[in-house]
């Protein structure tokens, strides 16, 4: 039987040229992207300033609606930001962290840049609580659980996570964050476009991610989700004049704020990059995220199906409801093997203390799962018992 899903292939000249598995990473380019790329540069160069009139000035709130079934949450409650790490800011800048509440629980599976700011928040007193993994791969959930009480204010919690590709029970500890009082950061970056979200069931507070994986929307088109009824009670310190009520009458002193989603945003906005990034959107909803999970799962159930078969170790969970969109094989020598693979136009990534991140998309093929996995037996083959020299680490590579 063909699969409906590979139609979209002559849409991502990438797959033409070499064997992509790296949509956990940085997803295809859609031709549709440069369009409207090309769109951006041809309103820019004829219209002028003029242009913020005719949609770019909004253009933060219409990407958001356009994301927002992809997300599962209303339209109206997205707001478009540089990247994950300045969404995170503008959520952490709503609370106070000098008074009982101050705790903020974190994993120590957390992308480490959730780390890096939220570390930076003991200057204002927050305390950092971090819940180990025992195995690097997941959670335990019981723990992370205890440890949220009532003198915890955030718990920022990616619903994939990065290093296994794990996914979490985010719904019980939503729960019991709400239950003491505490609010939930979803970081969904590694789950949208791959796993089907209902976020305004599951409840969360805020949900952040970006578009460069598995929407195949490009750098630089982060977005941030408010529940509606926490959004009325904030009031952002991190704030720019987008984020005033009136932004043009140029009001001098404190921000009189914007209702949500703008008052959550902070100055001119990323207008080439909301372009680019609404390609990847239009495409993975008109495919349907449901259609992409069962493709993605039939893909990845193969692929460690083959790893094992040739006796690599997977960090990643094998079950389907606990597993996302990658597979992590873990391989001695994974650096150099992982470059090898990519010499060889497989392309993967590889993380320190994970191994090679292998991740099939809705435009990838059976046979390049296979064809993948038979070149990693071969390079595996090769260098069984020798040490290969790990290549230097590449300036600017994707995470
Ligand atoms: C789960 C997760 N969160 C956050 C990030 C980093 O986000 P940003 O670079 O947009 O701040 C990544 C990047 O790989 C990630 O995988």
């Amino acid at each position: 039987m063909t699969d409906p899903l590979l139609g979209w292939r002559t849409e991502f000249p990438i797959v033409d040229t070499c064997t992509y598995l790296v949509s956990h990473s940085l997803g295809a380019m859609p031709r549709r992207a440069s369009a409207y790329l090309q769109q951006f540069a041809d309103e820019w160069s004829r219209r002028g300033v003029r242009a913020w009139h005719d949609g770019w000035w909004e253009i933060g709130r219409t990407t958001g609606d356009l994301l927002a079934p992809i997300l599962g949450v209303p339209t109206g409650t997205i707001s478009m930001h540089q990247n994950v790490t300045v969404a995170q800011s503008i959520v952490a800048s709503c609370f106070r962290y000098d008074g009982p509440r101050r705790k903020i629980v974190l994993t120590d599976l957390e992308f480490p840049s959730n780390m890096y700011l939220f570390e930076g928040f003991r200057r204002y007193g927050a305390e950092i609580a971090y819940v180990p993994s025992d195995d690097g791969i997941r959670n335990d959930t019981e723990r992370l659980l205890d440890a949220i009480d009532e003198r915890t204010v955030l718990v920022p919690l990616s619903l994939v996570l990065f290093k296994s590709s794990c996914l979490q029970d985010a719904r019980a500890i939503i729960e019991k964050a709400h239950r003491v009082g505490a609010h939930v950061i979803l970081d969904v970056y590694q789950a949208a476009g791959a796993v089907p979200l209902d976020l305004e069931s599951l409840g969360t507070d805020f949900a952040v991610g970006g578009s460069v994986k598995w929407l195949c929307g490009g750098p630089g088109a982060g977005y941030l989700y408010v529940r509606p009824d926490v959004a009325r009670a904030l009031e952002p310190g991190i704030v720019g004049w987008a984020a005033h009520a009136a932004p043009f009458e140029f009001e001098t002193g404190a921000i009189r704020y914007a209702d949500a989603p703008e008052r959550f945003q902070s100055g001119t906005p990323n207008v080439p990059s909301l372009y680019s990034a609404r390609a990847g959107y239009e495409i993975v909803g008109q495919i349907g995220v449901d259609a992409i999970r069962r493709k993605s799962l039939t893909l990845t159930r193969r692929l460690i199906e083959l790893a094992r078969q040739g006796g690599y170790r997977v960090n990643t969970p094998l079950e389907d409801a606990e597993r996302g969109g990658a597979v992590i094989v873990d391989v001695p020598n994974g650096q150099a093997v992982a470059d090898e693979l990519i010499r060889r136009e497989v392309i993967v990534d590889y993380r320190p203390g994970a191994g090679i991140r292998m991740a099939p998309h809705f435009y990838n093929t059976m046979e390049e799962v296979e064809h993948a996995m038979r070149v990693l037996g071969e390079i595996t083959a090769n260098t069984a018992g020798r040490s290969l020299e790990s290549p230097p680490v590449r300036a600017g590579e994707s995470m």
